[in-house]
């Protein structure tokens, strides 16, 4: 029974669903060795010089963090060319992204959001009370930005574009987000999550701090991607100071940690090398599995991320959960509402490897059920 005394707008939100854990897999399928590509994450993270400054920040884990978080705005402001001003600290990107929810969206206001994107906007509107309008993508996979400027009212108060798009690993076209964005009526919003930014190259896409500067926007990103630092929680904002004086008055009191600041901290004074390394492994790695699976016959999207979204020709509940059978964890777009196609993480060669094998294995076991079964 539900508890009583729960706010209404939570009954709208449905709980987020994290891919399974490796350790859970092992659990359930008594497998030793198992590859997670479910949550895109960085295998070749945390990096040299990041690692050591989290081992010996453990030794302050007694005192808070620097709750003005100095270094690190530094540090940003001098990656992106902007004012140490114009960065507000999280816990993950998904901190930020409820701090702007809660600092934007009023009971009634009506928010903006592809159908297949990343979960979170949609709850976080909803448990704001906000009232979500949601707009498929096009048929390429890329947010309808113009479909979604025809939702356009004066009730608009904001609008979640995650760019490149998780699930669908593809960046919007910037000249119709530059039309969309004109369209909005001064109040409103646009939260650009570049939750995946760093792996799309020289790709056409907005220019993030012009956005900022010139219009109503906030752009979130992450040291969970890229940076490999996943576990140790630790996103941002960038917008015009006085949007992020408000941001940080809204956010709870020291919300990063001290691990993952050092984390973080070392990584971009120190780590630039590993950095790089990392990403080209995983851009080279994603055009060879791109032409593995396009070779099977795969229909691909073109991938700006660190992860492929393709159409498998078949069950893709039912073929993510064989491969688990394998020992590989890959996420199922059923629940996005595309029935055959799975999302799985660029990784190291081997697991690219590993991946392959079962994938073949799974498919060839499904389909001997359906003919025989
Ligand atoms: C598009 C997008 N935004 C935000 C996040 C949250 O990232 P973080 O780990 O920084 O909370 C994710 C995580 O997968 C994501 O895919």
């Amino acid at each position: 029974m539900t508890p009583k005394g729960i706010r209404r707008a939570v009954h709208e939100v449905s709980a987020y669903v994290p891919g399974k854990t490796i350790e859970e897999v092992k659990r359930e399928y008594g497998l030793s060795d198992v590859v997670k590509l479910g949550s895109n994450e960085n295998p070749y993270g945390p990096f040299p010089a990041s690692r050591r400054a989290m081992q010996q920040e453990v030794d302050r884990l007694h005192s808070y963090p620097d709750s003005s978080f100095e270094e690190i705005k530094r540090l940003l402001g001098e990656l992106h060319g902007v004012s140490p001003a114009s960065v507000a600290i999280s816990h993950g990107a998904g901190g930020m992204l409820e701090t702007i929810a809660r600092t934007f969206i009023e009971e009634g206001d009506e928010v903006l959001l592809p159908v297949e994107t990343y979960r979170l906007y949609r709850e976080i509107s909803r448990l704001m009370g906000g009232v979500t309008v949601e707009i498929p993508v096009t048929a390429d996979y890329r947010i309808d930005l113009e479909a979604m400027a025809e939702r356009i009212t004066p009730r608009t108060k904001l609008a979640w574009l995650c760019n490149p798009n998780n699930p669908t690993s593809t960046l919007f076209d910037p000249e119709a987000y530059a039309a969309f964005r004109d369209r909005l009526p001064d109040t409103a919003w646009i939260v650009l999550d570049e939750a995946y930014v760093e792996f799309a190259g020289e790709a056409a896409r907005p220019d993030a701090v012009a956005e900022l500067t010139n219009h109503n926007v906030i752009v979130v990103r992450t040291f969970s991607k890229a940076y490999g630092l996943a576990g140790a929680r630790l996103g941002y904002a960038m917008a015009r100071p006085e949007v992020i004086r408000v941001i940080d008055t809204v956010a709870e009191p020291f919300n990063a940690n001290r691990v993952g600041l050092a984390g973080a901290a070392a990584v971009l004074r120190e780590d630039g090398e590993a950095y790089v390394h990392a990403l080209e492994a995983t851009l080279a790695e994603r055009a060879r599995l791109t032409e593995a699976l396009r070779g099977r016959g795969y229909a691909v999207a073109e991938s700006r991320t660190n992860f492929i979204f393709f159409d498998t020709g078949a069950d893709a509940s039912a073929l993510a959960a064989r491969m688990l059978e394998g020992g590989v964890i890959v996420r199922s777009c059923a629940s996005w509402g595309f029935p055959a196609h799975l999302r799985v993480t660029v990784g190291k060669p081997e697991h690219t490897e590993r991946f392959l094998a079962v994938l073949d294995a799974a498919i060839r076991a499904l389909r001997k059920e359906t003919v025989y079964g």
